[in-house]
């Protein structure tokens, strides 16, 4: 099953993706996790990206396709995938079909799921992830089992700089000129399916797999 995942910043994208990796058994793809790892790491791609991450705006399309593409030639695709945060332009979903169409592939649903904008902040502000293995906790509605520290690994969780209120809103007001229009393209070919993204993540998955037949 191949699944797209859209939704504003803060939606809960990271947090059903890797549900739903567990459920279906297949990876979980993220972009802007594979951006944050290049930054941590210093390589090229980390460079070019810093400071138009730092700052809440998109990475060019070329070097996301291109990251992208490197991504799916690996074998653990095969049985399918979930993108997370990819594609965020209409650039990148036309780029994502023709790369699918030579690989003989094709999506099964984009969901978009469906928060409030005051939700969405509040749940920024309160995330904290561990730089060492990139779980993600929110301070009050996922915490962790001792405050500030990890429970995987025991390190110390960081906010990540664009989460910092002034970068949010670059975010959204990105997401809502770039990636929101995806939802009509997906939607006008019959693939796009809204899901209610407020409750508790459990039940959020339980309404996906609704969606998805499951
Ligand atoms: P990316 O990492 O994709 O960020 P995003 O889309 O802004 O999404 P977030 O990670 O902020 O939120 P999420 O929806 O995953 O929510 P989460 O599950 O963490 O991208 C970062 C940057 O990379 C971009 O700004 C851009 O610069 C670059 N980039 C990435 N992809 C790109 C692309 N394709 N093209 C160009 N540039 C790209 O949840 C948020 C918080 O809420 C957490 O604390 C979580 O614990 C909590 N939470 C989750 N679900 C619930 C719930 N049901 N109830 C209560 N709390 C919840």
């Amino acid at each position: 099953m191949i699944l797209i995942l859209l939704g504003p910043p803060g939606a809960g994208k990271g947090t059903q993706a890797k549900l739903l990796s567990t459920e279906l058994g297949i990876p979980h793809i993220s972009t802007g996790d594979m951006f944050r790892d290049h930054k941590a790491r210093g390589t090229e791609i980390g460079k070019q990206v810093q400071a138009i991450m730092d700052a809440g705006g998109l990475v060019t399309d070329d070097i996301t396709n291109a990251m992208v593409k490197e991504r799916l030639s690996r074998p653990d695709v095969a049985p399918g995938f979930i993108l997370d945060g990819y594609p965020r332009t209409v650039v990148q979903a036309e780029y994502l079909d023709g790369l699918l169409r030579s690989l003989g592939r094709s999506i099964d649903r984009a969901l978009s799921y469906e928060v409030a904008e005051e939700l969405v902040v509040e749940r920024i502000s309160g995330r904290r992830s561990c730089p060492r293995c990139g779980a993600v906790y929110h301070v009050s509605a996922n915490p962790p089992k001792r405050a500030g520290y990890c429970d995987r690994d025991d390190a110390e969780l960081v906010q990540r700089e664009d989460d910092k209120p002034e970068n949010v809103r670059k975010r959204m007001q990105e997401y809502g000129t770039k990636t929101e229009p995806l939802k009509r393209y997906y939607r006008d070919r019959g693939e796009l399916a809204e899901v209610e993204g407020v409750g508790t993540p459990e039940g959020i998955l339980a309404a996906t797999k609704k969606v998805l037949g499951r």
